[in-house]
């Protein structure tokens, strides 16, 4: 499973990318103005550092100004993907993207139908929003198991990128449920090899290596 990171804080990206085992970025509206940069140019810090693909999503709601929008995006850089919102104008703006080759990645999915007409639509990624379904009292990883019976039911490639992940649990679920990829907050990637049994174990097997006496390297 392919596993992105959702935030728009360049500093915290470096150190991640440094991992070695982040596959992509996804970024928002909210996201962006909570990191106060210059939209373009955070996009742009950000594809730099990852060459996997990086979500822009547009911030108009027409078809005519989404695709205008999208354009200008899909230009800062080769791994951008145009993010859309799931609605008639933004699955207009999808089938357009898709004729013309630039990926998108649409959002604000909350039923499996919606990601249905995505797919349809011709959606590089469908973002199906796990931890607010779960807030609005609904079961949001039994979506991502509907969205992988339908898609694997017809043969569509979209793939499904588990969105709104509030824990280590969520990424479980997500693998388990069939997700493509799943997009995670920094503080919850931070979290993913964390167990306590690993973390006393190493402590074990150190202080035993130290009172053998032995060194590897000599
Ligand atoms: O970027 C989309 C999604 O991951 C947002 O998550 O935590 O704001 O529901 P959240």
């Amino acid at each position: 499973m392919k596993l992105f990171v959702d935030s728009a804080d360049v500093g915290e990206l470096k150190a991640l990318a440094a991992s070695g085992l982040v596959d992509g970025v996804t970024t928002n509206p909210s996201l962006i103005a909570k990191q106060g940069g210059v939209f373009l140019e955070t996009i742009a810090q950000i594809c730099a550092l990852v060459d996997g693909p990086v979500s822009a999503e547009v911030a108009s709601t027409d078809y005519a100004t989404m695709v205008k929008e999208g354009e200008r995006l899909a230009a800062i850089a080769a791994n951008v993907v145009v993010k859309l919102p799931l609605t008639w104008d933004g699955l207009k703006a999808a089938q357009a993207f898709s004729r013309s080759g630039i990926k998108t990645n649409v959002t604000l999915c909350f039923s499996a139908v919606q990601a249905m007409m995505a797919a349809k639509a011709g959606a590089t990624y469908i973002s199906p929003f796990v931890g607010r379904l779960d807030d609005h009292g609904a079961e949001g990883m039994g979506l991502i198991a509907d969205i992988r019976a339908i898609y694997d039911q017809y043969g569509f490639s979209t793939e499904i990128l588990a969105a709104s992940i509030r824990s280590t649990a969520h990424v479980r679920e997500a693998a388990l449920s069939g997700a493509d990829c799943a997009t995670i907050p920094p503080s919850v990637f931070k979290g993913l090899l964390a167990h306590p049994l690993t973390e006393r174990g190493l402590q074990q097997f150190t202080a035993d290596w130290t009172a053998s006496g032995q060194t590897i390297l000599g």
